[in-house]
């Protein structure tokens, strides 16, 4: 520590963990117990800038190690050499990492090796297969052994890090993306020209899909469902901004590039992509991040997944696993369009994930880790 100041060291690659991690470096920097940095390793690029711009927060360090169709080892070894040379340069006190990406498990193990004490946002989630998420399920895993805090968003995911007896302290937070979204949902017309010019009286669907674990069969059956659903349906607009993944962009292109009321567009930035979600009827995706969001603004989420890590919102009856066989893909989207009761059943807004308050508990359970606190944040509870 320098004097009374806790130097904080945020590291993190990707768009969805620079979402959740933007307002909690914006929380620490105007605190002044902290001296709050940023390392981007640049996992991502486009996708990882337009997040930044969006919150405004500029990273001290860039190790922009991005390639176009970058391997796992490629990512993980890249980051492992580059990331040691910051820390040795920043000195912090405590890295925080995020979530169960690529970044988050190469940046907790780097700090680690270098004795530096680590902390785990959005930990403890679990579908207990490692092979789905894939590499996400064992990389959330493997953090949660090198960190020294864990920041459980929910009581769920706290109970899934004690039965795995992990060493140092658990916190429940709640989740910052609902912090996120107190900057991003307004009323303010579309950065994305194309957004403008849909018809949002009439029904439209959100969609993303880009998971690994979907790449090649699961992907082709998604998008099967989604060309039938929207060929069936003339009156509905299907909103489909496509992940930059060359492998996404070639199936998405041809599997959906022709249709009328599917609208291919770039990545939206998170304004427009949480408006998308405030003004669509329902969504559908593959997508951790937005199976937190969508429930948070009163919209039906289908999960184009076999299971999730995220069970709150599906005990709270507004997700619903729709896995990634054509046909039942396809039935429960028409359930959704055609049946009011069921739709009306799904369609009410739960906050399981947060209250909007995750990033003043984590300063604060940080501030009372390193002893400038008396007393830990009193808990989320949903
Ligand atoms: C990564 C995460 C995943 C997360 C997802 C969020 C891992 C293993 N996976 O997967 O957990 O859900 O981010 O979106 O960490 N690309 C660009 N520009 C960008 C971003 C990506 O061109 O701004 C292209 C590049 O060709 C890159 C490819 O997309 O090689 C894949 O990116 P990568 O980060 O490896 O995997 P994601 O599928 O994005
Ligand atoms: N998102 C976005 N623009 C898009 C698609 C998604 O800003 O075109 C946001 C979305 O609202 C959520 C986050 O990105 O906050 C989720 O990222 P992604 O689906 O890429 O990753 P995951 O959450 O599955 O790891």
């Amino acid at each position: 520590m320098n004097g009374t100041r806790i130097r904080v060291l945020s590291v993190f690659g990707t768009r969805p963990e620079a979402i959740k991690m933007c307002p909690l470096a914006l929380e620490l920097a105007a605190r002044p117990v902290f001296e709050s940095m940023v390392c981007v390793t640049g996992q991502h690029r486009e996708m990882l800038d337009e997040v930044l711009s969006v919150f405004g927060v500029t990273s001290d360090w860039d190790l922009d190690i991005m390639e176009e169709r970058q391997t796992l080892s490629g990512v993980t070894s890249k980051i492992l050499t580059r990331l040691g040379d910051t820390l040795e340069q920043a000195k912090p006190d405590v890295v925080l990492v995020h979530g169960d990406t690529t970044t988050t498990f190469a940046s907790a193990l780097c700090a680690f090796y270098q004795k530096i004490p680590v902390g785990h946002v959005e930990a403890g989630l679990r579908t207990y297969d490692r092979y789905s998420p894939f590499p996400e399920e064992l990389n959330r895993c493997m953090v949660g052994r090198l960190a020294e805090y864990h920041f459980a968003p929910t009581a769920q995911n706290r109970a899934n890090l004690q039965r795995e007896a992990v060493q140092g302290r658990i916190f429940v937070t709640g989740n910052t993306v609902i912090d996120a979204m107190k900057y991003t949902v307004n009323d303010r017309p579309f950065a994305c020209d194309a957004l403008n010019r849909v018809d949002f009286s009439r029904p439209v669907i959100a969609m993303t899909c880009h998971r690994r674990e979907n790449y090649g069969q699961p992907m082709e059956h998604i998008f099967s469902a989604v060309a039938a659903l929207a060929h069936a349906h003339p009156e509905i607009t299907v909103v489909y901004p496509v992940h930059l993944s060359p492998v996404v962009q070639e199936a998405a292109q041809r599997n959906l590039g022709g249709a009328e009321n599917i609208l291919l567009t770039a990545p939206l930035d998170a304004m427009d992509m949480h408006k998308l979600m405030n003004r669509s009827l329902f969504v559908m995706t593959d997508s951790g991040g937005i199976q937190e969001e969508a429930p948070a603004l009163g919209k039906p989420v289908l999960v184009l997944r076999r299971e999730t890590e995220r069970p709150e919102a599906v005990s709270a009856g507004t997700v619903a696993l729709a896995g990634t066989e054509r046909d039942v893909i396809l039935h429960m989207a028409e359930e959704l369009l055609c049946d009011r009761a069921r739709y009306d059943a799904m369609a009410h807004a739960v906050n399981p994930y947060g209250d909007g308050h995750a990033c003043e508990r984590i300063a604060d359970a940080l501030a009372f880790g390193f002893g400038l606190r008396a007393a830990p944040p009193e808990e989320f509870s949903a």
